[in-house]
């Protein structure tokens, strides 16, 4: 069984295609729309230069030598549940020792309460058992004053144009539903609104015009051969829809679209 991105990041180690998840991650280092609400969540921690910030569900650790530009007299430390991704973050900040590298699960993290000036998260709470949980760790290891940050997708905002409206619409909902919290992004402002002061609050749409890079990030061939072994839609209606997606993006009318909330929560 190959990995589906939509469920592949709950247990990365575990997972059939470790490698597919990464180049996923890698593939968004590349895209506008990404680095800009990842800039956001960045400027929404209010860092200073000697500021200790945590990145909780780190990946492969790309922005921890973001976040290590902002804090250059301060310290990163990467978070991360996979022991793949956590070796592959330490080895991408090897020569920088204020950066470091920590393996756990967010829902019970080994950090000392008031331990970081900041912390932010970004696209991972989609995919954890109790996001609540993990916030409310979050706003543990902050510091009274400090800031969380959580950047998260909202799934119903998933949209892949196609010249049947129908089909795209199983397609996204086969994706948003095999999501464990499809609808966490709109959830945001009230998970972290429970025990923090909502600070900045700002919404990114993510917008794809090219189907090579959609179907890095949104796996869609993939979801196409889930819809159709599940019988949710015919063989011929799948592959009508991926020639019409190709087409698309031939003739510059395809887009795949997706809403990213960015919320920062103050600890009073
Ligand atoms: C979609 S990736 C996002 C990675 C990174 N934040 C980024 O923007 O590239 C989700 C990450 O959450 C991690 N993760 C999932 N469940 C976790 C948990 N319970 N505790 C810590 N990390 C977890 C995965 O290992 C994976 O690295």
């Amino acid at each position: 069984m190959s990995t589906f991105l939509a469920d592949g990041f709950r247990s990365v180690d575990s997972s059939a295609d470790t490698e597919k998840l990464g180049r996923c991650l890698s593939a968004m280092e590349d895209l506008a729309d990404f680095r800009a609400y990842k800039q956001k969540s960045f400027e929404a921690l209010n860092l200073r230069s000697d500021s200790d910030v945590a990145d909780i569900a780190c990946g492969l650790g790309y922005d921890l030598l973001k976040l290590r530009q902002l804090v250059p007299d301060g310290g990163v430390t990467g978070f991360d549940i996979s022991e793949a991704f956590v070796a592959a973050a330490r080895d991408l900040a090897a020569s920088d020792e204020s950066v470091r590298v920590v393996q756990g699960d967010v829902h019970e993290m080994a950090i000392d309460d008031g331990a970081f000036d900041g912390a932010r998260t970004d696209r991972s709470l989609q995919h954890m058992e109790k996001p609540d949980v993990a916030v409310s760790e979050m706003a543990r290891i902050v510091k009274q004053g400090g800031t969380v940050v959580a950047a998260e997708p909202d799934w119903t905002s998933y949209h892949l144009v196609s010249d049947n409206a129908e089909v795209s619409a199983v397609i996204e909902r086969e994706f948003g539903s095999t999501i464990r919290n499809p609808a966490i992004g709109r959830q945001l402002v009230d998970l972290l609104g429970k025990q923090l002061q909502i600070g900045h609050h700002s919404v990114h749409p993510i917008l794809l015009r090219h189907l090579p890079d959609a179907e890095i990030i949104f796996d869609i061939t993939h979801s196409v051969q889930r819809c159709c072994d599940k019988q949710l839609i015919t063989k011929d209606d799948g592959r009508a829809f991926l020639e019409s997606l190709s087409r698309r993006s031939e003739n510059g009318t395809f887009f795949a679209l997706l809403c990213v909330h960015v919320v920062s929560g103050i600890k009073r």
